[in-house]
């Protein structure tokens, strides 16, 4: 049996020539980055010369650059950075965000609410999982210090007016993260053309190493660091860095960069082909995300009657990788929290599914899953 990875948003394999970038850092150059002699020398060269190359796909400066040891780390340092400076500084006491973020943003807002008292306003999003660049404008008060809206949904794939969003955030001079996890080497990702303050990226989803990350920070933004230490990262992210994985992640997000454009136009082809296949081969099946706003890779279901993680498994009986939501969030049979913001009833919400194209799919793969998933679907519902 032919096995069929389509689960790219979960995790990617890492890119050979990535392995490769990597190999010197193991045990050879394996300096610490804050030693003077020439091993840490070596070392901290080889770090810097990372956070130059994906500064300039960022479009950002070099010391805007924070490593950390994976896109939750980011996340969790923007929140409760950006949180924890405000409240020092007395300037408020409020954040805005939505109901369809990661469990790394998630999480730490309602840690930063429940344990340190902030006040939050979720805004809504619509049918198609889009936020209102005016909801956040009413959400904002005078005392808010954050708002944190995705860049892209890792669920359901609805791209966001982010630059839209930013605008309104600076209009009322209140800073800007967006997690950029699942948009990273499948969107333009330039923080001066978004206009955002905070962004998270995670290696492991662009063909990079898994435990690493990093958080672009625009200079002069308080920030607090999330875990306390020594002087690495500048101090806003201490511990001893990993350079090899650093090494990687550029690496693969320079790669990931020059083969943007031609390898979402092939994925998104493919993605259209398996939406309309799905859509017409399974009765009662509607496509969850924004039909057009979504990225390129990622195909995504409501199934009606089915529960999703049934589906995933049902699925990999025949060699098939997929998945029904977050991957963090499965093996859970309850109705997908994001899809239910989203309006769907809870006989949909349950049947969530979500495949995730990459760099070995091919048309057959699609047409395998074309020739599956019917099956598998209509094997459950005579359950
Ligand atoms: C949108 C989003 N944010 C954050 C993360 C977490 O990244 P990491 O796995 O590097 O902690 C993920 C990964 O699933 C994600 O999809």
């Amino acid at each position: 049996m032919k096995r069929i990875y389509m689960d790219y948003s979960a995790t990617t394999p890492v890119d050979p020539r990535v392995v490769d970038a990597m190999a010197p850092y193991w045990s050879d150059v394996f300096g610490n980055t804050l030693s003077a002699h020439a091993w840490g020398q070596a070392a901290a060269t080889a770090l810097e010369r990372a956070r130059e190359q994906v500064a300039r796909i960022l479009g950002a400066r070099p010391s805007e650059i924070v490593f950390t040891a994976s896109g939750t780390e980011a996340d969790n340092l923007a929140l409760r950075g950006v949180a924890w400076a405000a409240r020092r500084a007395g300037r408020g006491n409020h954040i805005v965000t939505t109901p369809i973020e990661h469990h790394a943003v998630e999480a730490t807002v309602e840690q930063l609410h429940r344990l340190f008292g902030f006040e939050v306003t979720v805004v809504p999003v619509d049918g198609h999982g889009l936020v209102d660049p005016d909801a956040v404008r009413q959400a904002i008060r005078p005392d808010t210090v954050l708002v944190s809206v995705m860049t892209a949904s890792n669920e359901v794939g609805t791209v966001q007016p982010i630059a839209e969003i930013a605008a309104v955030c600076r209009e009322h001079g209140v800073p800007f993260h967006t997690d950029a996890v699942q948009a990273a080497g499948r969107m333009a990702l330039n923080v001066e053309d978004l206009g955002v303050d905070l962004l998270a990226l995670s290696a492991h989803k662009f063909y990079g190493p898994k435990g690493v990350g990093l958080l672009y920070v625009r200079r002069g933004l308080a920030l607090m660091p999330a875990i306390t230490g020594g002087g690495h990262e500048g101090g806003r992210r201490p511990g001893t860095v990993n350079v090899a994985g650093i090494v990687g992640m550029a690496t693969a997000l320079e790669l990931a960069e020059a083969a943007r454009e031609e390898e979402t136009a092939r994925l998104a082809r493919l993605r259209d082909r398996l939406i309309e296949g799905v859509l017409s081969a399974i009765p009662d099946v509607r496509l969850t995300g924004h039909p057009t706003r979504r990225l390129p890779h990622l195909a995504s279901f409501a199934i009606r009657g089915v529960e999703g993680a049934s589906v995933v498994v049902g699925l990999d009986l025949e060699g098939i990788a997929a998945s029904s939501g977050a991957a963090c969030t499965e093996g859970e049979a309850r109705p997908s929290p994001v899809l239910e913001a989203m309006g769907l009833a809870p006989e949909w919400a349950v049947g969530a599914l979500r495949l995730s194209l990459g760099r070995y799919n091919t048309e057959e793969d699609v047409d395998a899953v074309l020739e599956a998933l019917p099956r598998v679907v209509a094997r459950l519902r005579e359950e």
